[in-house]
């Protein structure tokens, strides 16, 4: 599996030397929040233009917003790799995925735990990659929901029954016990947040979370 550090929970008077620690991750896991989508409220695309300055990770970008189409311009103009929007929070999902692949930039679709993943269906042709949130999306340190796991092994079988080759990343209480449940059921990305800012060799816990 990939492991995407999704810095939330690090220290932001240091950033730049908590982004530094986890330099051995291919991807960044950028969560973005608008006080609206959920109630907390975080950065957005200028910060990912100043970490582009020191960092060369995959820029994961997860936006918990709401009507997504009108910010993601800012992403696309600061180097985004991935731009996952939540199915929730717009009325125009095919055509905001259209869009955003238009502009060379990979596209993912997040759900967040009450929604049932068969709304995904007719999506799945279209998409980069499918987000399963396992906890409620809003903040870092919560407990996995076990629940999750029945929805990627839903999207894995769905991908090789149809041939499709989208990724399927889940968010939210990952741990190395976690970790291995997720890579049972058919998993490719865990965003990983407290457990690895809470540790000191951080490219160490993040090696061991790809190969649990
Ligand atoms: C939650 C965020 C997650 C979160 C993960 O809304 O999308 O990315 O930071 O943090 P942990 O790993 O602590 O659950
Ligand atoms: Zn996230």
């Amino acid at each position: 599996m990939i492991c995407s550090p999704s810095f939330l929970s690090s220290d932001f008077s240091k950033l730049k030397e908590e982004i530094l620690s986890i330099n051995e991750a291919k991807w960044l896991h950028f969560d973005v929040m608008d006080g609206k989508f959920v109630d907390n409220k975080t950065y957005d695309h200028q910060l990912l233009e100043i970490i582009d300055e020191f960092s060369n990770h995959f820029y994961d970008c997860h936006l918990m917003v709401e009507n997504p189409e009108e910010v993601v311009d800012g992403y696309i103009q600061n180097k985004a790799d991935m731009i996952t929007f939540h199915y929730e929070a717009t009325h125009h999902p095919l055509a905001l995925v259209e869009y955003i692949k238009s502009r060379g930039v990979k596209a993912g679709i997040s759900i967040k735990p009450n929604t049932p993943v068969g709304v995904l269906d007719e999506l799945l042709t279209h998409v980069d990659l499918i987000l399963i949130m396992s906890v409620e999306p809003g903040k870092g340190g919560q407990k996995f929901m076990p629940e999750s796991l029945d929805k990627i092994q839903y999207l894995d079988q769905s991908r090789k029954k149809r041939n499709l080759h989208f990724q399927i990343e889940v968010d939210g209480g990952i741990n190395y016990e976690t970790a291995q449940e997720v890579k049972t059921a058919g998993c490719d990305v865990i965003v990983v947040g407290s457990f690895i800012f809470n540790q000191k060799n951080r490219n160490q816990v993040i090696r061991a979370l790809e190969n649990v």
